[in-house]
């Protein structure tokens, strides 16, 4: 049941269970109390606080993600969301996964909720590619220890690939590829070395790079891309 709702488009599976979980979740004018409900999408009729589901066709989307926009919906406090940069959008998507307010870089949204979950669980180890400025020159031995793990709060990190891209007087700029993605995670990385993120890109995910995408701009993934993603 919660992967039914979640193929319409109103959520992730997570979200479904706990909407079932709080009684919110009917079939055929009945209260479920438990995901493990099949139905006939034929010929039930399941709702959301009343709100009979209907299929939606499937949106797959890839923003460019500027400084300044939070993932999320609705600030309470009036701050500038992704959703801001998505006007003329009919469906409800959701985002795969979080960017930092200041993180820019490409953030993938869908309504489809089974591939967003698909991406963002650290078993489907989906790669994510990030350029770094880093406050201060990093030595081959920090770089390797991001290679072979850092121990967080949450626990130690998964190996990563990393690259030195180059250094300048006073900064390292690298490459770091995750196949995680704890919050703030490589922040938190390289804060783990006794630095800090001073600019933070998302490059690619997956096989898919910014390429000539604008800052601030979306366009739908091909198909070949979505495929790409989930094998
Ligand atoms: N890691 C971070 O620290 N921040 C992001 O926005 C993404 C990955």
């Amino acid at each position: 049941m919660d992967r039914f709702i979640s193929q319409a488009g109103l959520g992730s599976r997570t979200e479904a269970r706990s909407w079932i979980g709080a009684g919110r979740v009917t079939v055929n004018g009945k209260k479920i109390q438990t995901p493990d409900v099949w139905v006939d999408p034929e010929h039930d009729r399941v709702a959301v606080d009343g709100r009979p589901l209907r299929s939606s066709a499937k949106l797959y989307l890839l923003l460019y993600k500027p400084k300044g926009y939070l993932t999320t919906y609705k600030d309470p406090e009036g701050r500038r969301t992704i959703y801001d940069l998505l006007g003329g959008i009919p469906e409800r998507v959701f985002p795969a996964g979080r960017l930092d307010q200041d993180t820019t870089g490409l953030l993938i949204l869908s309504n489809d909720g089974e591939f967003t979950d698909y991406i963002t669980n650290p078993d489907s180890k989906v790669p994510k590619t990030y350029l770094v400025k880093s406050s201060q020159r990093l030595s081959d031995e920090q770089l390797d220890q991001l290679r072979q793990g850092v121990v967080l709060s949450d626990g130690p990190t998964r190996p990563a690939l990393v690259n030195r891209v180059r250094d300048s007087e006073k900064y390292t700029f690298f490459e770091i590829t995750i196949t995680e993605g704890r919050n703030r995670q490589v922040r938190r990385m390289v804060e783990a070395l006794g630095a800090k993120v001073l600019k933070l890109v998302r490059t690619k995910i997956g096989n898919i790079e910014i390429g000539s995408l604008e800052i601030g701009k979306h366009r739908e993934l091909t198909l070949e891309e979505v495929k790409g993603l989930v094998i």
